[in-house]
């Protein structure tokens, strides 16, 4: 929820080329339609960032390429199991750890099942995949990591 100060920051973590960040702003602008609402949208992949620039009309949107697991943000949509992927339980729960408000996508065992044949098909893997101890209730994982 936005509390309506003299600018209000919002965050999209993993926002990929931007749709949901616009529509996202859209939406927060119709529901608090006096705020002074500003987002930042990130992205780890500059590609994804530099199309989301391209395509963005908005000056209150502004894109930036960014690792969350390097910073401390708010807002995360279908992230989680690329930074859980990545980093591992133990980097999961790190960066749950830091978060202040969090909307999240929490995504099944079967989607990290998924990425793993996806990408060992391109002849690499997530390392990390067999030592994983969280399989499920990842936004559980939220309320343990404080
Ligand atoms: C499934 S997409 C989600 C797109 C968008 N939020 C949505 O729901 O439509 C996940 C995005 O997270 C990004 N991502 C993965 N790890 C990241 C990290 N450590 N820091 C920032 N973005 C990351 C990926 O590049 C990808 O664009």
């Amino acid at each position: 929820m936005i509390t309506c100060g003299q600018q209000d920051r919002v965050s999209d973590v993993g926002c990929n080329t931007g749709d949901l960040s616009k529509a996202l702003y859209t939406y927060l602008k119709t529901v608090y339609p006096y705020c002074d609402i500003h987002m930042l949208a990130v992205d780890i992949d500059s590609t994804l960032i530099e199309r989301a620039k391209e395509a963005n009309e908005n000056p209150y949107i502004k894109f930036m390429t960014c690792n969350i697991m390097e910073q401390n943000d708010q807002l995360l949509i279908q992230i989680t199991m690329w930074i859980h992927l990545n980093n591992g339980d133990a980097g999961l729960l790190a960066f749950l750890k830091y978060l202040k408000a969090i909307v999240i996508e929490p995504q099944p065992w079967k989607c990290y099942r998924n990425a793993q044949r996806r990408v060992k098909k391109s002849g690499n893997s997530f390392e990390l995949y067999e030592c994983l101890k969280i399989k499920s209730d990842v936004d559980l994982a939220f309320w343990a990591a404080d």
